[in-house]
């Protein structure tokens, strides 16, 4: 077996049957949604008149909720924190991030869906990338990847790229290298290390990536890089310099007691769902639900 082929085997298809035609109905239909070069060309001169909106995104009716209001949707790895209870993203699977990109896909319409390439799967070789990235976007109707990594990762950039397959670069905070990086702390507060996430979004800018993400990093290091690449850039704790931004849905939903300072909760559903539960609870324990109103009757 190479790089997780055969790609038939277990395969979700994001491809539904017509059954009054019987025919094969290709959802969505290429082209309709919007396209890596339509989010590329709204950096024009090096300026983005509006910003592009990125919300994460792993299941199909979470996606059918943001899809009218993102211009991307991201399937990201961070599913292995916020769906599995995993402790990062590292143990994350290409069987994970293959059903839910073709849930997500299957839940929108409008939006740009990106599948996350989880560690492991990409950062052999070029040739490793593509079947990976191949298989992905066979087997969800993504319509690009996201990679993390800037210098080194560019030829496979660029191998991709030339080969159908419209990439996000991701540099500063890169969560896959914890290990690494030794924590989740914003990156570039060292004078050498600023310049070489520079460098990264140059390269991964140069290699073709059609909008770079930039994490965790100080805001001047945001704005010097916005200013330097063609490509837009999606910021995630990275200020408002940035072309874009794109949150964990999870956070700014306030589903998680703790969430970094960069992220705004703009709802507490946390709370909200813990009240719905508590109410449900004390209604069936006091005989409260169901009512006549959710009973079946036979029909007078
Ligand atoms: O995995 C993810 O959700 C991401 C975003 C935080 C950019 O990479």
């Amino acid at each position: 077996m190479v790089y997780g082929w055969p790609l038939e085997s277990g395969a979700m298809s994001t491809f539904t049957i017509d059954s009054s035609t019987s025919r094969a109905t290709p959802s969505p239909v290429p082209g309709k949604r919007t396209t890596a070069p339509a989010i590329r060309g709204r950096k024009v001169d090096g300026k983005t008149e509006q910003p592009i909106v990125m919300l994460t995104a792993y299941t199909m009716r979470m996606a059918q909720l943001l899809d009218p209001h993102c211009d991307m949707l991201l399937v990201g790895d961070s599913l292995g924190q916020v769906i599995y209870g995993l402790p990062s993203t590292i143990p994350v699977t290409m069987e994970m991030m293959c059903a839910h990109g073709a849930a997500v896909v299957r839940g929108s319409w409008h939006a740009l869906v990106a599948v996350d390439m989880p560690f492991g799967s990409y950062e052999a070789s070029p040739e490793q990338a593509f079947h990976c990235a191949s298989r992905i976007m066979k087997e969800t109707g993504c319509a690009a990847v996201k990679l993390e990594g800037g210098e080194a990762m560019a030829p496979t950039i660029e191998f991709l790229t030339h080969r159908g397959i419209p990439v996000i670069g991701h540099v500063g905070l890169t969560p896959q290298a914890v290990n690494v990086l030794g924590g989740y702390g914003a990156r570039g507060r060292e004078d050498q290390e600023a310049k070489k996430i520079l460098a990264d979004a140059k390269a991964v800018d140069q290699a073709g990536a059609f909008s770079i993400v930039v994490e965790g990093v100080l805001e001047g290091i945001a704005n010097d890089i916005t200013k330097a690449v063609s490509a837009p850039v999606i910021g995630i704790g990275a200020s408002s310099k940035c072309d874009g931004q794109v949150l964990v849905t999870d956070d700014m939903l306030g589903l998680f007691e703790r969430t970094p300072r960069f992220v705004k909760r703009y709802d507490d559903l946390a709370s909200r769902i813990g009240d719905a539960a508590k109410a449900y609870a004390e209604e069936v324990r006091d005989r409260g639900f169901p009512t006549a109103d959710q009973t079946y009757r036979p029909k007078s």
